[in-house]
């Protein structure tokens, strides 16, 4: 009988202890593991509303440049990728503004836009895009590409919908 009795208190401190520990390691290793695999699961924002600019500073007539950086997250890695573009101006109304990609459609150079040859001017392959982004002269297959979404905050700030291709 007291054998038994003590065989049971030798099972109850086993159990116990092993209840205890597990309990200890689930504390100490639980969080660990979560922050190793946690970035697996999240995933950057591939759509958002950018401001490029006060629609008061953008001219009639003089493409107003911008630009910006969009980080990926994608588990753990995270990668940076800049954008940029002009909103081209032709009236008082903020919906009748013309945001044209910078990247050229060719192979992706920067357009740049010159007042001298009123022209978006690639200076990889001489392109040249009239001011609504049209091919004037050069290899682009196509005009170029523009940010079809946009909208005017309270503050007068323009903002550009992106969605990441
Ligand atoms: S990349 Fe622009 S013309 Fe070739």
């Amino acid at each position: 009988m007291s054998d038994s009795h003590e065989l049971s208190r030798r099972d109850f401190i086993k159990v116990t202890t092993g209840i205890v520990g597990g309990l200890i390691g689930a504390m100490i290793g639980l969080p660990s593991v979560f922050y190793l695999i946690d970035p697996a699961f999240k995933e950057g924002g591939k759509e958002a509303w950018i401001p490029i600019g006060k629609f008061e500073d953008m001219q009639v007539g003089m493409p107003y440049p911008f630009s910006f950086t969009r980080v990926q997250v994608n588990g753990w890695e995270r990668t940076a990728s800049s954008f940029g573009g002009y909103a081209v101006r032709k009236s008082d109304d903020p919906d009748g503004l013309l945001i044209l990609n910078s990247r050229c459609t060719h192979l992706a150079c920067t357009v740049n836009w010159s007042a001298d040859a009123n022209a978006f001017i690639c200076p990889c392959h001489d392109a040249k895009f009239s001011m609504e982004g049209e091919v004037l002269d050069g290899p682009p297959p196509r005009a170029l590409d523009i940010y079809e979404e946009h909208r005017i905050t309270e503050d007068g700030i323009i903002e550009i919908f992106f969605k990441e291709a």
